[in-house]
């Protein structure tokens, strides 16, 4: 529990954690050293220095008390206290014991004091800016001492805490803006390879710290790797189709020559099917380079894709169409998608519904028919290129290439999102998801 509560705690982002883990020990130093510092001088300094301004005024007092009378008194008291830079005068002068409320050595001046003359009558710290006015009684009256503060403690001692917290700021600046300089590359490899992951190529070029750069590196060699692989399926795949396409149409030119007798016919028909797998294969290849990401309305695809296959004669509706902004996509792309989608509700359903829903952060394309169904072990299996089932199970089944799921899945991929195979509650039948996060 307490754990999880830490965890919480700390910041997410790696600049966080780095700047948590500067500022911790720094700053604990920092108060510790204050502390000590504080507490050093402001309490022994002080008390060592009042002392020994303490012993300056029992020489003077013990000098006036054998002094055999007033006028002696004075002049020796004069005498000692013009060199040790402390006016002495006997007056009646009111001298109450007080301080500012934030002079912090002042209430150690006090009880030092104290401590040493408890016959002290006054101490005014606030009479006279800079210095110490000390009353004690003897026998020829009472006697006023003026002592400069310095003698008492460390002048400006806040200068030291002043310096030392400017620095701190200055340095912690300095290392803020290093420490910045440093996570910036990580940031810009994750962002590369988050865009990758969705199909798009970012110009990257490895930089900062060795490791970051070493794995800078090792994401580009990858990502030239998969582009190379992907681009050489793309081209075989393409060209493979493109080519047969040529003989293709020779043999359906010849056919047409032909008389019409059943041979022919069954011919014609298998050389149609050809044409439409060759067609399929084209399709799969460039799956999800069909156009580029522009800002586009999902609503209107979802839409537009409905009235193309309802004005096709197929049994689809429009569900429920949350209103979504737009959204960077590839509307081309996801309409293909989307179009596989119904297809392969009305080949293998009677009856086809079309939602677009907002969830948090992702934008779902639901599409769900009356049909079979996929069962749940199979539907991995099934967004792989080239898998069909069972023909018998379907009902108004032409056979497919088995390419339609995976086009899709591949172009929601390509979306940073993905293709979900479920069952429809409602209907019974298959319900197929395009999640598109935002
Ligand atoms: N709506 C659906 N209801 C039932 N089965 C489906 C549905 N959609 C797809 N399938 C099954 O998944 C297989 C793969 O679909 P797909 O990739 O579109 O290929 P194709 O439609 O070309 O056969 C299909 O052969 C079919 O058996
Ligand atoms: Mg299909």
């Amino acid at each position: 529990m307490s754990r999880i509560n830490i965890k919480n705690l700390l910041p997410r982002s790696l600049f966080g954690r780095a700047a948590l883990i500067y500022f911790v020990p720094v700053l604990t130093i920092l108060g510790v050293v204050s502390v000590v510092f504080i507490q050093r001088l402001y309490e022994d300094v002080t008390r060592q220095m009042t002392m020994s301004a303490m012993d300056e005024v029992e020489l003077i007092l013990s000098e006036i008390k054998s002094a055999p009378n007033k006028s002696a008194a004075i002049e020796r008291s004069r005498q000692l206290a013009g060199p040790l830079a402390i006016e002495v005068s006997f007056s009646d002068v009111r001298v109450d014991t007080r301080r500012s409320s934030f002079d912090l050595s002042g209430s150690r001046i006090f009880s030092t004091v104290f401590e040493r003359r408890s016959d002290v009558l006054g101490i005014d710290l606030v009479a006279r800016d800079g210095w110490v006015r000390l009353k004690f009684a003897s026998i020829y009256g009472d006697l006023t001492f003026d002592m400069p503060r310095t003698r008492f403690n460390a002048r400006n001692p806040h200068q030291f805490l002043v310096l030392m917290g400017f620095t701190a700021i200055v340095m912690t600046l300095i290392a803020l803006l290093y420490l910045r300089g440093q996570v910036r590359p990580i940031r810009r490899l994750a962002a590369a390879a988050s865009a990758f992951g969705k199909g798009h190529v970012l110009p990257y070029r490895p930089s900062g710290a060795r490791e970051v750069r070493e794995a800078g590196s090792a994401f580009i060699q990858m990502r030239d790797r998969i582009e190379r692989q992907i681009e050489q399926r793309t081209m075989m795949l393409s060209g493979v189709s493109h080519d047969l396409k040529t003989p293709l149409t020779r043999m359906r030119l010849a056919l047409g020559l032909m008389d019409d007798d059943e041979t022919t016919r069954s011919l014609n028909s298998d050389v149609d099917e050809m044409d439409r797998m060759l067609n399929a294969f084209l399709e799969f290849a460039r799956a999800g380079k069909l156009d580029d990401p522009v800002e586009h309305s999902l609503v209107e695809t979802v839409q537009h894709s409905v009235v193309k296959a309802q004005r096709a004669g197929w049994n689809v509706s429009l569900g429920r169409t949350d209103e979504i902004a737009n959204m960077v996509v590839r509307p081309l792309a996801l309409s293909r998608a989307l179009d596989n989608l119904i297809g392969n509700a009305c080949r293998y359903a009677n009856c086809a519904i079309v939602e677009l829903l907002d969830r948090d952060n992702v934008a779902v394309i639901r599409v769900s028919d009356d049909g079979p169904g996929i069962p749940v072990e199979e539907r991995a299996t099934a967004l792989k290129a080239f898998s069909r089932f069972d023909v018998a199970r379907n009902q108004n089944a032409g056979s497919g290439v088995g390419l339609g799921l995976a086009i899709a899945n591949e172009i929601a991929r390509q979306h940073g999102g993905q293709l979900k195979l479920g069952r429809c509650e409602d209907l019974g039948g298959l319900r197929a998801e395009i999640l598109i996060p935002r």
